[in-house]
């Protein structure tokens, strides 16, 4: 087990989706702790941008999460390089802002493949060769917590994530491997720029918010980084909201006692 003033100093990680805001930030957080980052992602050009400014200990690799030869072209890398697996970080992946009328099967079938069976084919790459325990994290979201209208699809992937993510916990465990989930709710990302989420009524989404705020990608990578390391080493098959308090209930609508 690794020094919990440097939990995760030493630590060989890879991280899907990369170049993007989430995946990006964690794998900054990681290689600022003095871990060894791999990155990985389809967007080859932004990822070795990011790798080459995080130093010698931080390597980028084409990763298209939903091909299986992909998964197991990049852990052979690593274990050439005699970088054994320590920790694996699942943030790949687009959304869909569609009415289930509105979206196409090849639509449905792109978030199911790339949330769903991304994590999947991560989580059985990882597991065949974490021979000495570790830890993944993966990354749902708060939509595949509460329902919501005009994210079908990928509310139904990420709810899937959440149960792939738990029965793995389960299936892994004796092989010390801790298997957690991490539920973003809002966060300031490329992914939330996308047409139709950059929604003129961003405002009025905003003050739904307990926290009256949108999080940050780096506070979503400092909870990923706590079920990455040893400071969690009792937690395994757990979903962390990290929403600004948005799934903790409902607030009651203020009401006036101004007389008209
Ligand atoms: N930003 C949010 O508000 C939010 C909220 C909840 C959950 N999430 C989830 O967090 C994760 C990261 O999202 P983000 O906000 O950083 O978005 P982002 O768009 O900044 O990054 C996503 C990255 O995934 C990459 N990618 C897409 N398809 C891929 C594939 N098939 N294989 C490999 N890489 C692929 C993209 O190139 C991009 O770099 C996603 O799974 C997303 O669903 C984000």
């Amino acid at each position: 087990m690794h020094n919990s003033a440097e939990p995760l100093h030493g630590t060989h990680v890879l991280v899907t989706g990369a170049s993007g805001g989430i995946g990006g930030a964690t794998a900054e957080l990681f290689a600022a702790a003095g871990a060894t980052v791999y990155l990985t992602d389809v967007d080859d050009i932004a990822g070795r941008k990011r790798a080459l400014t995080l130093g010698p200990h931080a390597h980028y690799h084409h990763l298209d999460v939903t091909d299986e030869a992909d998964w197991q072209a990049v852990v052979t890398a690593m274990e050439q390089a005699g970088h054994r697996l320590n920790v694996l970080v699942n943030s790949a992946g687009t959304a869909l802002k569609a009415t289930l009328a509105q979206t196409s099967l090849p639509e449905f079938r792109r978030m199911i493949d790339q949330h769903l069976v991304g994590t999947f084919l991560g989580l059985r790459a990882a597991a065949a060769t974490m021979t000495d325990g570790g830890a993944i994290v993966t990354i749902s979201s708060l939509r595949g917590v509460l329902a919501t209208a005009e994210l079908g699809a990928y509310g139904a992937a990420k709810s899937g994530v959440r149960a792939l993510t738990r029965v793995a916990a389960l299936e892994l465990a004796e092989q010390g491997i801790r298997v957690n989930s991490v539920c973003p709710g809002s966060i300031t990302t490329e992914i939330t720029s996308a047409p139709g989420f950059a929604a003129d009524d961003m405002e009025s989404y905003v003050r739904s918010i307990p926290m009256q705020r949108r999080g940050a990608p780096e506070e979503v990578a400092a909870v990923i980084a706590f079920l990455a390391s040893a400071d969690s080493s009792y937690v395994t098959g757990i979903d962390l909201l990290v929403d600004g308090g948005t799934a903790a209930g409902v607030r009651t609508p203020k009401i006036s006692t101004e007389k008209a």
